[in-house]
């Protein structure tokens, strides 16, 4: 009879935590705040990426790097690539392979970046002109086709006059956008030479 009994109550007992396990306490849903005995790092006052505080004075969370700041995959032992100088002079050349993807890439830098200001073509003629910025250069003048590749690299990195520095484009990505402007400025005036024949009308004959 004790062996019943003991029996019993232990089948019991297992039922009842089998019936508790399976209908019982199902990840119901619940506005009251849990119980937290280790809260752990739950909670924590932190700063979420593109929300806006006062606690800096642009009144932006996203914070610029410190000028200056390379990233660790970028060789620092070129100077022409980090800073478009060629000892004091502005150098000319794109130290990174220019190839279609690179165009690709800079076309959609220039777009995110610049083209506000600076317009699709580079005209200076961006969606700001119409709300009083005005004055971002055009890139279609003697001035800027004959500027060094170097210096306009310099004005990506360090901003120029109304224009803020763009150093948090990556070092590729900033001379990829140099060679998009490159193309804008063929893309406006092409030497006849560059043409392909097609394209140069034939002029008429007499
Ligand atoms: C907020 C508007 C704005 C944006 C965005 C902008 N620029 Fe400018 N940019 C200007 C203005 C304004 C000037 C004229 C600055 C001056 O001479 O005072 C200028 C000038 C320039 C010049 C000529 C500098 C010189 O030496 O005369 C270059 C080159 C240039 N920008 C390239 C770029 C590129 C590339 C980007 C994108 C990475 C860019 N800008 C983004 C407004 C802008």
């Amino acid at each position: 009879m004790k062996g019943f009994i003991r029996t019993f109550l232990a089948l019991f007992g297992a039922l009842g935590i089998a019936v508790i396990a399976i209908a019982g306490f199902r990840g119901d849903f619940t506005r009251r705040t849990p119980i937290e005995i280790f809260p752990d790092m739950d909670r924590q006052p932190k700063y979420k990426s593109q929300t806006p505080d006062t606690f800096f004075p642009e009144g932006r969370v996203d914070r610029i790097p410190p000028y200056g700041t390379i990233p660790f995959h970028v060789q620092t032992d070129q100077p022409y690539l980090l800073t478009g100088k060629m000892g004091n002079m502005w150098g000319t050349g794109i130290p990174v392979t220019i190839d279609q993807k690179l165009l690709a890439r800079g076309q959609e830098r220039y777009q995110i970046n610049c083209q506000v200001c600076h317009g699709e073509t580079g005209a200076g003629n961006g969606i700001t002109s119409q709300y009083g910025l005005v004055g971002a250069a055009s890139y279609h003048s003697d001035k800027y086709r004959q500027m060094a590749d170097g210096e306009i690299f310099n004005t990506i990195t360090h901003g120029k006059g109304q224009m803020g520095p763009y150093h948090h484009i990556d070092v590729k990505d900033r001379w990829a956008i140099v060679a998009y402007i490159r193309a804008l400025q063929l893309s406006q005036n092409a030497p006849a030479n560059l043409l392909p024949k097609e394209a140069v009308p034939t002029p008429n004959k007499p």
